[in-house]
């Protein structure tokens, strides 16, 4: 039946104009089109478009809440089921199960005009049941061939649950740590922010859309969206052209040349224009220039905020203006579904934006192969044996210790050398609080699937005693637990202290003013560091935290962010040395909140930043100039070297390729990891450019004495600078080449000339480092 009625529906649309054949098809159809024309749809887009109304066209647009975040399919009721097979809802968010979506998705192909079938989407960010650690601590691993494991993994399971489409990856630059959202990207920098966005479309997509295990990706939040004055989420961005293509933009570009189907636009505004009605930026720059063209998802409601924002008058207009720029499907505003015919009417070209925006939905739908499998995502089998499968638990293990920081070791307290230990005293409310290791945005996770901090370390450590004490909840300014956890480090051979914040002071609509330590948590770190005996530090946040007080004064620090269902096995992997620690820090940790934003990319100005306070220089007075731990910071169990530089060339023209290489060998006693890093600089240019660029980076694990030859190959495009309008400029001259362990330990050191000056058209940071 189903490929009868494909085979009508192509026949109704080419036997236009020849009249016997339309009375002859006109019969036939009448008979069996009530039937067959609800039964399947069309399986060619364009064919489809041709047979619907205005009705049906504006209902492909709409995607409905069919639950909350925390109550899946709650909202799924038989007024909805009406407005599914009046064909008036192309897609749910908030909506999971291969069994009730198949449900639903029968009604919508089965009980409809044309069968057109529905997009199921969610949240599924870092994990659908088996929960990942959260993106921020993914960009840690700089490992983008283990994000993209992870999004596989995820992709695996959302699939199995009925899920088509992901709102991931977020790949907003943050360079502001009292934006909450900082904990859903990859930090500040866009090269590396790039490698992620590309790792996690590869990860979620696949191979092939149209097989059953792979989801739509959606890059979010486009444009600016973490440049949010102040901080403060979904406040105004306010910054350059330039920053916005040099800074903002290089993730956007990775993900859409890497074949993203997706793209959510930002809440924000920038400089007065939100994103949602911004027809330069997603008409012009997106689709014309980028050549884009997937779906593009406003925000949540975002069409109608369009009003609040003050550029729409009325829901009418918030309609014709993200249609106008481009915004196909409309997430829970109801704006399109209610009011967007008004618009057309009063404005009729806002039907070639309606087909087009029509297209892209059908589109997405076609490449996921639902035209010809509905139901490929609803086989409850698959779905039991894929969750938390033991190869998913294991991944997330691995991941999560590749994500751990070691910040500080200088005691040498790391690995833990257990021969001589008895008892181990495991202090802070976060060591077993499950919930905060899953972080925001857990999808299906669950806190009874975590291993937590204290859990790991007990199970790791048979026949020592390890024991628990809360001391303060990061949530309160309770302290009263503090001197029960005192007298337990005092009897115990080694503590093992967890401070940070709890999972809720980060994510959506979690901006802090301030990003020290909650109260609670720098007493209780006081009070333990006071009792002399060893101390091991373990931060668990999901932002930057200004740490002056507790670098200076603790000689051991881990940053384990909130690492997921294996967090505790992780961190004892690390801790006891199983595993070496080797991440690196994504984002700089400045000395306090006053020196936000801030980046290790900063321009020098005319008067760099000097140490000395009788130079006027560009700095506070009141701070160092530089972080308490910088961007790509990240201690290991040996220390490496890094010698023999040599480059293919020391000039290089248009077309050609540099080739760096460099040894880097383990030089400690342990087996150890580094992630070389390659940092440019353009001295002189036709605009004051950042003393420090990340241009490439690799992670490698090494034996102790073993030594690997690292090479970046490089192209003049890396280089160019952003011109205007969306158009870039490679300028000739000379480019300083810095490679090291970290933006601020930099051991080698040569430069090169770039020959020629020419137009380009692809953001710099957005270039991938081909890498061996
Ligand atoms: C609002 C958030 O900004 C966005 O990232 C998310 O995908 C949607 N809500 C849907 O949950």
């Amino acid at each position: 039946m189903r490929y009868m009625s494909i085979w009508i529906g192509s026949l109704g649309c080419k036997m236009t104009g020849v009249s016997w054949r339309a009375i002859f098809f006109g019969f036939l159809l009448t008979a069996l089109s009530s039937f067959a024309e609800s039964t399947i749809a069309a399986t060619d887009p364009d064919a489809l478009l041709r047979r619907m109304t205005l009705d049906e066209k504006i209902g492909q647009l709409v995607q409905r809440a069919g639950g909350r975040s925390k109550a899946l399919n709650s909202r799924l009721n038989e007024d909805e089921l009406a407005r599914v097979r009046a064909s008036r809802v192309g897609s749910y968010l908030h909506v999971a199960g291969a069994v009730p979506l198949r449900e639903l998705q029968r009604v919508a192909v089965e009980e409809t005009r044309l069968g057109i079938p529905l997009l199921f989407a969610m949240d599924v960010v870092h994990g659908y049941r088996t929960i990942f650690p959260v993106p921020l601590a993914m960009a840690a691993t700089w490992s983008p061939t283990q994000q993209e494991a992870v999004a596989r993994i995820a992709a695996i399971e959302a699939s199995a649950a009925g899920l088509h489409w992901t709102f991931a990856p977020m790949v907003d630059i943050a360079r502001d740590a009292r934006w909450g959202r900082i904990v859903e990207g990859a930090g500040e920098d866009p090269f590396l922010g790039a490698a992620m966005a590309r790792a996690q479309i590869r990860g979620f997509q696949g191979n092939r859309l149209s097989d059953a295990d792979t989801i739509l990706a959606t890059v979010k939040h486009f444009g600016a969206y973490g440049a949010a004055s102040g901080g403060r989420d979904y406040d105004t961005a306010e910054i350059s052209e330039r920053a916005l293509h040099e800074i903002y933009l290089p993730p956007f570009h990775a993900a859409v040349k890497t074949g993203a189907a997706t793209i959510m636009t930002a809440f924000n505004d920038i400089g007065g224009i939100p994103t949602t009605s911004n027809s330069a930026l997603l008409r012009t720059l997106l689709r014309e220039q980028w050549a884009f063209d997937g779906m593009i998802v406003s925000d949540w409601n975002a069409i109608n905020e369009l009003i609040a924002h003050g550029v729409a008058e009325h829901r009418s207009h918030a309609a014709a203006l993200a249609l106008t720029a481009s915004v196909d499907m409309d997430m829970v505003a109801d704006v399109y579904a209610n009011d967007l015919k008004q618009a057309i009417e009063a404005d009729p070209r806002l039907m070639q934006y309606l087909d087009q925006a029509v297209l892209r939905v059908l589109r997405a739908k076609a490449k996921l192969g639902l035209f010809e499998d509905p139901f490929k995502y609803h086989d409850a089998a698959r779905e039991a044996a894929v969750m938390l499968a033991p190869a998913h638990r294991s991944a997330a293990r691995i991941a999560a210790a590749r994500s751990i920081v070691l910040l500080k070791n200088s005691a040498d307290l790391l690995p833990i050398d257990r021969t001589k230990l008895k008892s181990v005293a495991v202090v802070g409310a976060l060591a077993v609080d499950n919930l905060s290791a899953l972080g925001s945005w857990r999808a299906q996770g669950r806190e009874a699937d975590v291993v937590n901090v204290f859990d790991g370390l007990r199970a790791a450590l048979p026949g020592v005693d390890v024991r628990h004490a809360a001391g303060a909840d990061p949530r309160s300014a309770d302290e009263s637990g503090i001197d029960a956890a005192v007298t337990l480090a005092r009897q115990s051979d080694l503590t093992i202290l967890m401070i940070g914040e709890h999972f809720d002071l980060s994510g959506e609509a979690r901006s802090r003013s301030a990003i020290e330590l909650p109260s609670s948590q720098l007493v209780l770190a006081q009070r333990i560091l006071a009792t002399g005996k060893p101390v091991v530090v373990l931060l668990a946040n999901g932002r930057p935290l200004a740490l002056t007080w507790l670098a200076a004064h603790a000689s051991t620090l881990v940053e384990t962010w909130m690492l997921g269902v294996e967090a505790g096995s992780a961190v004892a992997d690390v801790l006891l040395g199983k595993t070496a620690p080797g991440g690196k820090l994504p984002v700089q940790f400045p000395h306090a909140t006053g020196a936000l934003p801030a980046s290790y990319a900063a321009r020098p100005s005319g008067r760099p930043a000097d140490p000395d306070l009788t130079k006027d220089s560009v700095r506070y007075l009141d701070l160092p100039i530089t972080p308490v731990f910088a961007f790509g910071h990240g201690l290991s169990y040996s220390p490496f070297e890094f010698s023999g530089l040599e480059q293919s060339t020391a000039t290089l023209k248009r077309g050609q390729v540099l080739s760096v290489r460099f040894t880097l060998k383990n030089i400690g006693k342990l087996r150890a990891d580094e992630v070389a890093q390659l940092y440019v600089r353009d001295p002189v240019a036709s605009s004051a450019r950042p003393v420090l660029e990340l241009r490439g980076f690799h992670r490698v694990t090494l034996d102790p004495g073993a030594q690997q030859i690292v090479q970046f190959d490089l192209q003049p495009e890396q280089f160019a600078v952003y011109a205007e309008h969306g158009q870039w400029q490679v300028e000739s001259g000379r480019i300083e080449l810095m490679i090291g362990s970290s933006s601020q330990d930099i051991r080698l050191r040569s430069h090169f000339n770039l020959q020629e000056s020419y137009a380009t058209s692809t953001p710099a940071a957005a270039i991938e480092t081909v890498t061996r």
